[in-house]
């Protein structure tokens, strides 16, 4: 199949393709999503075989507006009207109370729940809109691998595969949206952490907001299925090394090159500076270190290094607090957990 390219031109035709059963990847704030309708049940299984992805993860529905929610889901919460009041369009996935019979039956992996979200991206919603049904939108990589966060990343992992790209260039954030399940409304948990922090979601609810309990220890299975799989990585193994100090990152580096490794590192400008000569090669997560700017960098440097010849990555890692939260998950995700 040929996957071809679409721009803001082109919504019109991507949105024809979509109501024929075909999948178009879509741009988001986060990180380009794989569409699809998602009340067709021969389009969303087409999605799963073009990721890969094991069929027990349920996937996102996207709509254009807050207002179809309640003709998609059992009950809306007034916790969900607050939020999505809050924070739609944008970073945040609500798992409502599932309606039976609503979406195509794959959508939710046989969940009684269903997650959604409003993305923050114009040629998306009109997609959406143009299409007339809301869209199912898993990461638009092969499972496994880092989400994509630009056209170029989706077309490695998915052409041949899928119908087409929408391009509308680099994502914003950088990391997919924080997963917030309001199917108990008394008691938010979030079960994906992303842009939109803990302390944001409990100043507009009003009361605390957990994390479940497997981001924090791993002990237990994770609620949003999805978290148990291998997650984020890239080709080469990744290690973390925690902090700016330098001469720890130079032990790291003579540690594994000594082991005959060509040593990548993804770290702060600063960092890499300094290090530059030292190593393979090299990628910026941002000027200094700042929490935003490494989200926002840091799947495109974990894809870099794949078209160099390093072996493996040192990534920088930070102290694991409600800002760093959603970074802190993908990156320990990419490495296993391994610390230098
Ligand atoms: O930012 C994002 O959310 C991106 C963009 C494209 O919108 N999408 C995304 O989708 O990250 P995906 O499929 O890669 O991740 C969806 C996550 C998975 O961890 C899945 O297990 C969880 O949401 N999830 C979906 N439905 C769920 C449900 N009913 N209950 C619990 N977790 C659910
Ligand atoms: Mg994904």
């Amino acid at each position: 199949m040929e996957t071809k390219k679409f721009d803001q031109a082109d919504l019109a035709k991507a949105a024809k393709l979509i109501q024929e059963g075909e999948l178009i990847a879509f741009p988001t704030e986060t990180v380009y999503g794989l569409g699809a309708d998602a009340l067709n049940e021969v389009a969303v299984k087409k999605v799963y075989a073009a990721k890969g992805r094991p069929s027990d993860n349920p996937l996102i529905v996207h709509v254009a507006n807050a207002s179809s929610v309640s003709e998609l889901v059992a009950e809306v919460p007034p916790v969900a009207e607050k939020l999505m009041t809050a924070f739609w369009p944008g970073p945040l996935t609500m798992i409502f109370k599932a309606k039976s019979g609503v979406f195509a039956p794959t959508v939710t992996a046989g969940l009684t729940s269903v997650a959604i979200r409003m993305p923050d991206n114009q040629s998306t919603l009109q997609l959406i809109q143009q299409a007339g049904t809301p869209l199912v939108g898993p990461s638009a990589n092969t499972s496994g691998r880092p989400s994509p966060t630009s056209a170029e990343h989706v077309y490695h992992d998915l052409a041949g595969k899928i119908a087409g790209i929408i391009d509308d260039g680099v994502t914003g954030v950088g990391l997919e949206s924080t997963v917030v399940d309001i199917t108990e409304p008394d008691q938010p948990v979030i079960l994906r952490p992303g842009a939109v922090t803990k302390q944001e979601l409990e100043a507009i609810i009003g009361k605390p907001v957990a994390y479940d309990q497997h981001l924090v220890t791993d002990k237990e299975a994770p609620k949003a299925p999805g978290m148990k799989y291998k997650h984020y990585a890239p080709a080469e193994p990744v290690i973390l090394v925690k902090g700016t100090d330098i001469s720890k990152w130079r032990e790291a580096i003579a540690y594994f090159q000594e082991q005959g490794e060509k040593v990548g590192i993804l770290a702060n400008l600063e960092l890499i500076t300094k290090l530059k000569s030292e190593v393979t090669e090299v990628f910026s997560l941002g000027l200094k270190t700042n929490i935003k700017d490494a989200s926002h960098n840091l799947y495109a440097g974990l894809r870099f290094f794949e078209k160099t010849e390093v072996t493996m990555i040192l990534a920088e890692a930070y102290d694991i607090n409600d800002n760093n939260q959603a970074y802190m998950n993908r990156i320990e995700k990419s490495s296993g957990k391994k610390y230098f």
